[in-house]
């Protein structure tokens, strides 16, 4: 694809050809020639569309349930493209006979684009495939995209983590379904909808999503919503994009969308401590490798000096002791200079110190203290983690706290 192609084709996607965006998406998703140049064009311009997952068990509605939500923001006027993923079934190309089914009822309307998407195979890559195809779908000016995904696995959660909220969709009758979701994929809820709630047993799965939810614990400020719709006749289904609107509008705003955090439990690498002599003598290397010190601060109840060297999105910690006797003055003197431990950020970290004791682990440090930058901090034992001490780190001041 030369550079005029490129351009009449995004031209075309701009305003809105429905054809030209069928072709993109299916450039992309074959990964043809021409395919990353087309998707980081479309990046380039393409304004972020509102992505809503809809995921849930086989047979709880979800297809009738997204082709409802399509429906209403038609009513808004709303350009919607809609990306159904089955990463079980096998690389068809397209899946066009289930494309065509699912077209019924907005023949002719450009304003709802519907594309299928099966399993990439053994290239894996589902979720990155998924990603490029949102974007063209964004480039060519859709407003909402529902990413529609069958069951619930490990693909169909990366997949929905491209999504600003995540609708889980359940059904009356799957109680003991509810009980054996808990494993993860209640935490990949932003929402939880009810669906068939003119069946019996509507009550009964509210309850046990009510009772799965308390035992988490809040790590954020937004509590999922249980709405209750009857998909085939469009009933709840106002009340569930406008529960969507509002869960964007906080997770845009201050998190993660729920999938991301359950894939990495809200968890980064935040620095890794290195335990050094003489902070002076020692950040004359990493300044030569083009490290910059950022902040240095002596945190007193440790007896330490620590120096902060940013890299990428975490840091280098180096730790000089101003005492022998002090936690790393003991380690230079036992081990020398070295790595002192491994420091992971977390949400929640209240939370986390008290889970943890309760599951026995062994912690080394009797509370959540104050540490360098006003970054609250505690300590797990090598003995728990096979054999490096990890520091737990939160933010300065607990959101809600
Ligand atoms: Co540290």
């Amino acid at each position: 694809m030369d550079g005029s192609e490129l351009e009449r084709i995004l031209g075309r996607l701009r305003s809105g050809d429905v054809r030209a965006l069928a072709r993109a998406v299916s450039v992309v998703e074959d990964r043809a020639a021409g395919a990353a140049e087309l998707v980081s064009a479309c990046r380039k311009e393409a304004k972020r569309a509102l992505r809503v997952g809809v995921t849930g068990p086989p047979g709880a509605g979800k297809s009738t349930l997204v082709d409802q939500m399509a429906r209403r923001l038609r009513a808004e006027e709303k350009e919607v493209g809609v990306l159904a993923v089955d990463p079980s079934s096998p690389y068809t190309g397209g899946a066009l006979l289930g494309d065509r089914i699912r077209m019924q009822g907005f023949e002719g309307d450009g304003g709802v684009y519907i594309r299928s998407m099966a399993s990439r195979g053994a290239m894996g890559g589902v979720a990155e495939a998924a990603e490029d195809v949102c974007v063209v779908m964004e480039a060519a000016g859709r407003d909402v995209i529902l990413i529609e995904t069958v069951g619930v696995g490990q693909d169909e959660v990366d997949v929905i983590s491209l999504a600003d909220a995540t609708v889980l969709v359940l059904m009356p009758g799957m109680g003991d379904e509810v009980q054996s979701l808990k494993a993860g994929v209640m935490e990949v809820a932003d929402i939880f909808v009810v669906n068939k709630s003119d069946r019996e047993g509507a009550e009964r799965v509210e309850a046990e999503i009510l009772a799965m939810q308390s035992l988490g614990a809040a790590r954020t400020g937004w509590v999922p919503p249980v709405v209750r719709t009857v998909a085939t006749v469009g009933e709840g289904v106002g009340e569930l994009m406008d529960a969507v609107q509002r869960c964007a509008a906080e997770t845009r705003g201050h998190h993660e969308p729920a999938q991301l955090r359950w894939r990495n439990g809200g968890l980064r690498l935040d620095h890794l401590g290195v335990a050094v002599k003489s902070i002076s003598a020692s950040k004359g290397f990493y300044e030569a490798l083009g490290m910059v010190v950022a902040h240095e601060e002596t945190v007193e109840h440790e007896k330490v000096k620590t120096a902060m060297l940013p890299l990428g999105e975490s840091r280098i910690e180096l730790l000089e002791p101003t005492e022998e006797e002090s936690v790393i003055g003991r380690f230079l003197a036992k081990r020398g200079e070295g790595l002192h431990h491994i420091a992971v950020h977390a949400e929640g970290i209240d939370a986390m110190f008290e889970r943890l004791k309760a599951q026995g682990v062994r912690l080394a440090s009797d509370a959540v203290r104050v540490g360098a930058g006003g970054h609250r901090y505690f300590f797990v034992h090598p003995a728990s983690t096979g054999g490096v001490l990890l520091e737990i780190v939160g933010d300065a001041r607990e959101v809600g706290a």
